[in-house]
């Protein structure tokens, strides 16, 4: 029994997103993580393969600070099912801590295939909230939308504690996503950005309310198919997160590369610090701006559409 599920970016509002201001985020199909389990010998248990990072886990030992552990034993809980005698091998081609959700898609595909092999599929709903529970070990404080967007596979428009809403694009939107090969685990950016919140909760309330500005005026453009206006305010979103400090040189450097390149608008996607950007080009352009970030350094370059 196999199941997948995509990774994801977050096109506009990250890091604002967990102060209660909306985000848009969509899901990325050219990578993904799959679960596959096997039935195992009678008496033998249930293990966790998780072949990227060499971790062998059994779901009868272990911490339950591990979070593939965690949400296991909720989905078995759920189906009523009392450690089976499983094997369950996990791959992903989604970079660990680069901002494209990684730990949200392992995750999903996990419960996606545990439910299978019991022979129920499960809800996006029941599936998200289960994964939201194995978000907060790898995040700390998540404000959703990772297990949000992986869980229902549709580009979103978020906001933590509300119903999500479905985004339509006016045009299909092509994104240039470029790693930059530094890893940056999403709970370090997001507990820093809330050290800085606590000491200066004025100054970054205001950069919250101008980050959650651009995301509805993103919105707007995203409908109405304006490419020119939407790649300005991924520009905008950029430089706020660059006043949240959750940039650095070479985030900086590659966005700035895209965008002599040709694209309309670049930024991070997600934690920051290191991960992925994204630029949002012309159909045309996207040879050439590929071409420049593999050329500046950039560690892998995918491209995907969201439409
Ligand atoms: C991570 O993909 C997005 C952040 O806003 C964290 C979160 O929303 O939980 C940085």
């Amino acid at each position: 029994m196999t199941a997948t599920a995509p990774g994801k970016i977050i096109l506009v509002g990250e890091h604002a997103v967990v102060y209660g201001r909306p985000a848009i985020a969509a899901p990325v199909w050219q990578c993904v993580a799959t679960a596959t389990i096997r039935a195992a010998a009678p008496g033998a248990g249930c293990t966790l393969h998780a072949h990227d990072t060499g971790q062998q886990l059994r779901l009868d030992e272990g911490s339950v600070e591990e979070p593939l552990l965690l949400v296991a034993r909720l989905a078995l809980a759920q189906l009523g099912l009392d450690r089976p005698d499983w094997q369950i091998d996990l791959h992903s081609d989604i970079p660990m801590a680069s901002g494209l959700g990684s730990g949200a898609a392992l995750s999903t595909a996990l419960v996606r295939a545990i439910f299978r092999q019991a022979g129920r599929e499960i809800d996006p709903a029941t599936l998200s909230a289960l994964v939201y529970e194995s978000e907060r070990f790898y995040h700390g404080t998540p404000s959703g939308i990772d297990n949000t967007v992986v869980a229902y596979g549709q580009p979103i428009w978020f906001v933590k504690d509300a119903a999500f809403q479905p985004v339509h694009p006016g045009c299909a939107l092509t994104l240039v996503i470029a790693d930059s090969g530094v890893r940056s685990p999403t709970k370090e950016t997001v507990g820093d950005v809330r050290t800085a919140w606590l000491q200066a909760p004025a100054r970054d309330e205001a950069i919250f309310d101008a980050l959650g500005e651009t995301v509805v005026q993103a919105r707007l453009a995203m409908e109405r198919g304006d490419l020119p206006g939407l790649g300005t305010l991924l520009d905008a979103n950029q430089g706020l997160l660059e006043e949240l400090a959750v940039s650095s040189v070479l985030l900086r450097r590659l966005i700035d590369v895209a965008r002599a390149a040709g694209a309309l608008g670049a930024k991070l996607s997600g934690g920051g610090r290191g991960g992925n950007v994204i630029a949002l080009v012309e159909p045309a352009a996207v040879d050439p701006v590929c071409a420049a970030l593999r050329a500046a350094g950039a560690a892998r370059v995918l491209v995907t559409r969201i439409e």
